[in-house]
This record gives structure tokens, sequence and C-alpha cells, in this order.
């Protein structure tokens, strides 16, 4: 079946058919408050960089799929950014995997999952949103602007934010780079598969280079 019409495809389909093709994904690992200053985090793999000049970063909630979440369908951290316009952006290590999936459950509005986690938090500088403590780099956000495709279940919502302060763990940042086997992220596959990043790399060099 080598062609697909998308406009006669299910949702779920169309969703198995983007997150494996689409790979591998970079985690967002959201910290944000409530309008009543609950602290909730949730990990996104629809997330980019959007802009150096401002720098804007990207990640998408997406409406949840029928059934789920109950009358709102609508993700805690989308609610927040929207009320409080501030987030701050985590990077996720391997050795933090466990704890972004474990805020990744679907934990009622009220559960703060830095609890839940037993992740340690610190103040940021620049919002209210705390940092989580062991997170090698976390970005400072200011909400820019939400741009939403309806109601309708899995109807996505792209948080686009614009990046205050960035922190960065002393080890892995030299002049301004940062050292990707030191970071050692994790990325999103399709299923419940995952990649690590930092095992697989190799350079080519630019078209100019090479010509
Ligand atoms: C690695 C990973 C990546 C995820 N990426 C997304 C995503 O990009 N968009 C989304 O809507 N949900 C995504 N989810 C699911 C949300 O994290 C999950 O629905 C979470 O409960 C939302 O939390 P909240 O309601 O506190 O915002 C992802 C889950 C995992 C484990």
């Amino acid at each position: 079946m080598p062609y697909i019409d998308f406009s006669k495809e299910i949702p779920p389909n169309i969703y198995k058919m983007l997150i494996g093709s689409v790979v591998p994904r970079p985690i967002a690992w959201v910290s944000s408050l409530s309008e009543n200053g609950i602290p909730n985090l949730a990990p996104f793999s629809y997330f980019n960089i959007a802009s150096i000049n401002p720098p804007i970063l990207s990640f998408s909630p997406l409406n949840a799929p029928t059934g789920h979440l109950g009358e709102s369908r609508r993700k805690d951290t989308l609610q927040n950014v929207r009320a409080t316009g501030q987030c701050v952006i985590h990077i996720v290590p391997h050795a933090l995997q466990d704890q972004m999936n474990l805020s990744a459950a679907n934990w009622s509005p009220e559960v703060d999952e830095f609890e839940k986690t037993g992740l340690a938090r610190v103040n940021s500088l620049f919002v209210k949103p705390q940092r989580i403590e062991s997170a090698p780099i976390a970005f400072e956000c200011e909400v820019d602007q939400i741009v939403s495709w309806g109601d309708q279940p899995m109807g996505g919502n792209v948080v686009f934010c614009r990046v205050l302060m960035g922190y960065f763990a002393d080890y892995l940042f030299q002049d301004y780079k940062i050292n990707l086997a030191l970071l050692d992220p994790v990325s999103r596959l399709g299923g419940p598969d995952y990649s690590r990043v930092k095992t697989d790399v190799y350079a080519l060099p630019r078209p100019e280079d090479l010509i």
C-alpha cells in the first residue's frame, strides 16, 4: 500500500504513521504552574527549535484522544502555559528517563509531579515555575504564541516559547558548545521505543567542503 490518503484515515492511524516516521524526536520536559500555583511536569516529543533570533522553542500538547482526560481533553501543561505564560523546558538525560516516564502518567491537575517523581527543584531566575535540579540543561521561557487546530481529539496546540535564560551544567558546557556524550539525551521513536543519541554519531562534511 505505497500511497495513503490522509484525509481518509482515522487519527490513531495517522498518529502511528507520523510518530514512526518523524524520528528520532527530542523530548521537552516541561515544568509549569497552574493558575493556583500547583507545579506540573510532563514530557513532549513534538519539540523543536523554531527560531534562533529571537530564540524560540516549540512543543505541542495534543488534545487527548476520545475518552481520555474526561471533559476537558486539555493537558495540564497546555492549560498552565495558557494561564500563566511561563514554563521551563529541560532536556532529558538517560539517567533521568524513569522520572521523565513517571511524569507522563495521566495524573490529575492537583498532583505535583515533582513530588511523585522525587525530583529536587530549584528556583528559576526569570520565571515562576521551578527547574529540575538534576537536569543538566534547562531553558526558562515565556510563551510567545500558541497555535491550535481546534477541539477535536488529538488536535495539536503548538506552544512557541521565547527563551529568556539557559541553565547549563558546568561539566557539559564549553565555549557555548554542548558535550553530547556527557549530556546523553534520550529521544523518542515510534510505539514504546526510545534511542540514546550519543551512541551512533558521525560527522558529515558540508557540501562546500567537498566540491
Ligand atoms: C517521551 C514522551 C513524549 C511525549 N510527547 C508528547 C507530545 O509531544 N504531545 C503530547 O500531547 N503528549 C505527549 N506525551 C504524553 C504526555 O506527556 C502525557 O499526556 C502527560 O500526562 C501530559 O501531562 P500534563 O497533563 O500534566 O500536561 C509524551 C509522553 C512521553 C512519555
